[in-house]
């Protein structure tokens, strides 16, 4: 459940005011953050709190997160020069607020800990749009018009992505996502040839560990064969594409992860839970699903319905699982 924190009362006096950035680089706020919703719903994994542009950040690239707004970079991306601002990661000096973080949530929690990153292709939205984006029209017109810087622009964030999760994967994480939550506005012959090499190229140096990886985008339902291919052994499903649509594509042996629309959770409890059962009955038993959310949980969603959805996806989920 992403960046469930916003929906929780106990989440804000630890996270304080100011950049989440600052939370995140104390291990124990980390820490803290992350066991929060571990306490409150019978989950079967917890996320690292994190984002998907701490690594960026770490290495003074000029990335920063603005409270109610995301991520923005001061000085966008814009030609061959800004290239200069990248260098290599050194996980032990730059990251070691996060593998300290790990650590301490792993000491704590008995179920397993997920790691993440961002991919390329939505970590470059940041740095070459300044700020979120609805079109993504300087990304595109920087991927169409300048291939070649394009590409060396993926490979410096990738290096940095790939020192990040093998640094998470080190420290104790038993399974990472890569979010490309913003790939599903390019058409499936653009994905190909500018975004899935690289994403390709993180998930096999990561597959070396042997751990589960999961691969994140939303309106992802024309690039779903892609993300699979990638290298991922998860493909998570936001909540536009069904599962049926999911299972003709990548067949009922693939494991998908989601789909249930994060605007649903913030209705009353019947709503919610004719929803959940409608996406269990269309999973039928197939031990293959994840159940989570399709997106991000929104900030004005009420903990108690959550809180019931796991439950009832345990119990139901499970009669399902007895029948097939
Ligand atoms: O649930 C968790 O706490 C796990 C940690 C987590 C966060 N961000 C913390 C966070 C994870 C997994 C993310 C991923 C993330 N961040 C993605 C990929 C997943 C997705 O939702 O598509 C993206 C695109 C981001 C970038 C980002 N960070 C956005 C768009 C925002 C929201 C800005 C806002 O305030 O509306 C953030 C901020 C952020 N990251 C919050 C949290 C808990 C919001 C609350 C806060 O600022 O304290």
């Amino acid at each position: 459940m992403r960046q469930a924190g916003r929906s929780l009362p106990e989440y804000f006096p630890v996270r304080g005011d100011g950049s989440i950035l600052d939370a995140i680089k104390e291990p124990e706020r980390a820490a803290e953050i992350t066991l929060q919703p571990t306490r409150r719903y019978d989950l079967d994994a917890a996320i690292l709190f994190s984002d998907i542009v701490t690594p960026l950040w770490a290495t003074g690239i000029g990335i920063d997160i603005k409270p109610g707004v995301g991520p923005v970079t001061e000085n966008p991306i814009r030609d061959e020069s800004d290239l200069d601002r990248f260098r290599p990661v050194d996980p032990e000096s730059d990251l070691d607020f996060q593998t300290e973080a790990i650590k301490l949530i792993t000491k704590e929690l008995d179920i397993p800990l997920i790691g993440f990153c961002g991919a390329p292709f939505t970590l470059a939205t940041y740095l070459i749009e300044g700020k979120p984006s609805k079109n993504h029209t300087n990304t595109k017109r920087l991927m169409f018009s300048n291939p070649e810087l394009w590409h060396t622009l993926c490979e410096k964030i990738s290096d940095v992505v790939i020192a990040s999760l093998k640094a998470q994967i080190d420290a104790g994480v038993e399974a990472v996502q890569l979010f490309d939550s913003w790939a599903g506005i390019l058409h499936p012959v653009h994905y190909q040839e500018f975004v899935f090499p690289h994403s390709k190229r993180i998930l096999e140096t990561v597959q070396t560990t042997g751990i589960p990886l999961f691969h994140f985008g939303t309106g992802t339902s024309m690039l779903l064969d892609q993300f699979a291919a990638a290298g991922a052994d998860v493909v998570g499903v936001d909540w536009k594409t069904s599962l049926r649509h999911a299972r003709t594509i990548l067949g009922n042996d693939y494991t998908l992860q989601g789909n249930l629309d994060p605007s649903i959770c913030t209705a009353p409890w019947p709503v919610v839970e004719k929803e959940v059962r409608r996406i269990l009955d269309e999973n039928a038993g197939n031990p293959r699903f994840i159940f989570n959310l399709g997106h991000g949980v929104l900030p004005e969603t009420n903990p108690d319905i959550l809180a019931r959805v796991a439950d009832f996806v345990h119990e139901y989920g499970q009669t399902l699982l007895d029948n097939s």
